[in-house]
């Protein structure tokens, strides 16, 4: 079912010098059209002039990054400037209603050989474990209404890539090595067969990066952050599960922090049998891997040795339930649990993280740093407890202070099903789940990335675009301040 309603033609936002040119074909035959048309022209000359001066002097720190991400077709009017209002509206409130939070955006979605994506579902893994998440956005996009098959009615250009489906049997790691490969040749193919890529340089199109180290496609972080984000993504945006609040290369484009997949339909199906609010037997638990004499592998340990701590300091405690080995069912253990582990591994995120909050289990986040996903629709503070990583041998008794304490706050944030919602991909897309904060998302990049647009545009360029405003005739202009 879809939620969504057709596009407004334009959203009055923002404060902007707003012209009409009503029935411009008139203009033609009007012996007053050259003066109008110098009047005009002027005017928007002047308010350019205006509007950099004062883009440059609220923002003139970033301005270098602004110009060069984005170049515009002189073939097309920009959408920026006849629609788009760059300066969110402070004293407009926009209804929050799902066509209101994503501004009427609309999506296009390449048409790929299925090499690029669906021959990889011939395994059946690949469209549940947790790299999942770039089939279920995919897919929730492709049956929801802010796709638009009309390219030119696009304001982002999604790119169904996927990387993540197939395992090496040798270590447990997915093997990616085609990862850049695949992703450079769907550009060139995107790039040289429709004109999108190259009008902005890829700053409008989106990619998934669903496994440990997002956007540097390698499983090994000092891999990743040497081979960094491929070149010709630079420009774009990355929806990945990987972020940290500190400056990292694995993030070093625009991105978006998405989480990892799980099953909604697995998790439905253990609220079933577990109700939410149903009594919880296990105080704190964690099954997964905890090596008892970890690796060093090139200056690195798993999970920086804090699993190994955990498993050595409360592997005997009664409250705490710990097992080292994977288990169909552990999920029904996550449902039967007050406090769920979620220690960093090799990357700090961790799809416990996903599992622990719908299933109503409060997460305890031990990862130094970590940038966990949608914080605008996930209170994360008011759900969770976070341990730091040298305090992880005192985890006993932080969670018996919790518990103590505020743990039926906790517990009575965290069931909230708005917030429970938001990190599942349903398909269909449902109002508020993880593809509907995907949107909203990437809604709140519409008014930063149009301005770029402005920037680049040349004066022969804005002749050119007054021109063909008075030959289509009949337009609203607004011009952006
Ligand atoms: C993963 O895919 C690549 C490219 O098709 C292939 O070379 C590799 O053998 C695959 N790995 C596994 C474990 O299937
Ligand atoms: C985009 O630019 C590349 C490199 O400059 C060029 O090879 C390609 O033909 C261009 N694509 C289109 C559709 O013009
Ligand atoms: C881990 O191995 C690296 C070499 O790969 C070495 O430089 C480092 O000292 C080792 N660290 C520890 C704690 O053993
Ligand atoms: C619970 O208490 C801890 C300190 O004891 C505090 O840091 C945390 O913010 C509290 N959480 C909530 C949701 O009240």
């Amino acid at each position: 079912m879809n939620i969504f309603y057709s596009k407004t033609p334009y959203r009055s936002r923002g404060f902007y010098v707003r012209m009409r040119l009503l029935h411009n074909t008139r203009y033609s035959r009007n012996p007053e059209k050259s003066f109008w048309y110098r009047f005009f022209k002027w005017i928007l000359w002047f308010s350019l002039v205006f509007y950099f001066f004062s883009s440059f002097l609220i923002t003139h720190t970033k301005r270098t990054t602004f110009i060069s991400k984005a170049t515009v077709s002189p073939s097309k009017v920009s959408r920026a400037l006849i629609e788009e209002s760059p300066v969110k509206s402070s004293t407009l409130q926009e209804p929050k209603s799902p066509q209101g939070l994503l501004k009427g955006m609309k999506v296009y979605i390449y048409d790929m050989p299925s090499k690029y994506n669906s021959d990889w579902l011939s395994n059946d893994r690949c469209s549940n474990h947790l790299f999942a998440s770039e089939v279920a956005i995919h897919r929730a996009l492709m049956n929801s209404d802010v796709r638009t098959l009309d390219p030119w009615d696009a304001d982002f250009f999604f790119v169904p890539v996927y990387v993540s489906c197939n395992f090496s049997k040798v270590n447990g790691f997915p093997d990616i090595g085609h990862a850049r490969p695949l992703l450079f040749s769907a550009v060139q193919r995107i790039s040289t067969q429709l004109p999108f890529w190259n009008r902005s340089r890829g700053s409008d199109h989106i990619f998934v990066a669903s496994h440990d180290f997002g956007s540097c496609f390698h499983t090994m972080e000092d891999v990743a952050m040497a081979d960094r984000v491929p070149e010709f993504l630079r420009n774009s945006i990355i929806l990945q599960t990987f972020g940290v609040k500190y400056k990292h290369p694995c993030q070093d484009v625009e991105n978006v922090v998405i989480p990892p997949y799980v099953s909604p339909e697995n998790v439905r199906s253990t609220l079933e049998k577990s109700p939410l609010m149903g009594r919880r037997e296990i105080f704190a638990f964690f099954r997964g891997k905890m090596e008892v004499h970890p690796k060093n592998i090139s200056g690195r340990f798993y999970s920086k040795r804090v699993r190994t701590e955990i498993w050595q300091k409360y592997g005997n405690n009664r409250r705490f339930y710990l097992r080292r080995h994977r288990l169909a069912g552990y999920q029904s253990e996550i449902a039967n649990s007050i406090f769920c582990l979620a220690p960093l591994g090799w990357a700090p995120w961790s799809p416990r993280l996903v599992e622990s909050v719908v299933l109503g289990c409060v997460p305890v986040i031990i990862a130094d740093g970590i940038r966990l996903p949608f914080p605008s629709a996930v209170p994360w503070a008011e759900i969770s407890v976070t341990v730091a990583e040298k305090d992880v041998k005192k985890l006993g008794k932080i969670l018996e202070h919790v518990a103590a304490t505020n743990l039926t706050a906790i517990q009575k944030n965290l069931w909230d099903a708005k917030i429970r919602r938001a990190l599942l991909f349903n398909n269909p897309m449902e109002e508020g789940d993880a593809t509907f904060q995907v949107l909203v998302a990437l809604s709140e990049k519409l008014d930063r990335t149009m301005p770029h647009r402005i920037v680049q545009l040349s004066w022969p360029e804005i002749d050119q675009m007054l021109a063909s405003v008075a030959i289509a005739g009949g337009h609203n202009l607004m011009l952006c301040m």
